[in-house]
């Protein structure tokens, strides 16, 4: 991080793989700076106060509401927004179920989820009902949210030669 003027700053981040130069004010979220000064529109601004989750990222692999993170506190961090994802078991899996309807919660819950399988491959009912509470949706019924992850569950132990869910 470097500063350009008094009131600039230039941070390196690295997003989805990427290195970024941006120039940031100090106060800048990382949601507004994805958003305006990188063109990642996946992450959404919904509350801005943290309780939403629909500009939900990941920062280090973990789940961060991007609207709660200044752009410098990401800088040195692997970030990754709905747009690094490709494709994933997740993905597939919230479309076999339907688990949206106006989709603008949707890349917030997939990078939630994600991160739950990645980091719990065997995750018990609590465990998927504690993660979800950190996101809202208006539309869709959290069951077949609940059901897409499980099934992404089953088949990576299925995969693994275990027991299904
Ligand atoms: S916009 Fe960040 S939690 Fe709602
Ligand atoms: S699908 Fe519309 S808010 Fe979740």
């Amino acid at each position: 991080m470097r500063d350009i003027d008094a009131y600039k700053v230039m941070v390196e981040l690295s997003v989805n793989k990427e290195q970024k130069n941006v120039v940031v004010r100090p106060a800048d979220i990382l949601l507004d700076v994805l958003r305006e000064g990188l063109g990642l529109t996946g992450a959404k601004p919904g509350c801005l106060n943290g309780d939403c989750g629909a500009c939900t990222v990941l920062v280090d692999g973990w789940p961060m509401k991007s609207c709660l993170m200044l752009a410098v506190e990401a800088s040195g961090k692997p970030v990754t927004t709905i747009e690094g994802l490709t494709d994933t078991p997740i993905q597939r899996a919230f479309i076999d179920h339907g688990a949206f309807q106006c989709g603008y919660c949707t890349p917030g819950f997939i990078m939630n989820c994600h991160a739950l399988i990645q980091k719990h491959p065997q995750a018990s009912d609590e465990i998927i009902q504690d993660w979800l509470q950190s996101n809202i949706c208006r539309c869709t019924g959290y069951q077949e949210i609940k059901k897409a992850i499980l099934s992404v569950l089953r088949r990576e132990n299925l995969s693994q030669g275990n027991t299904p869910l």
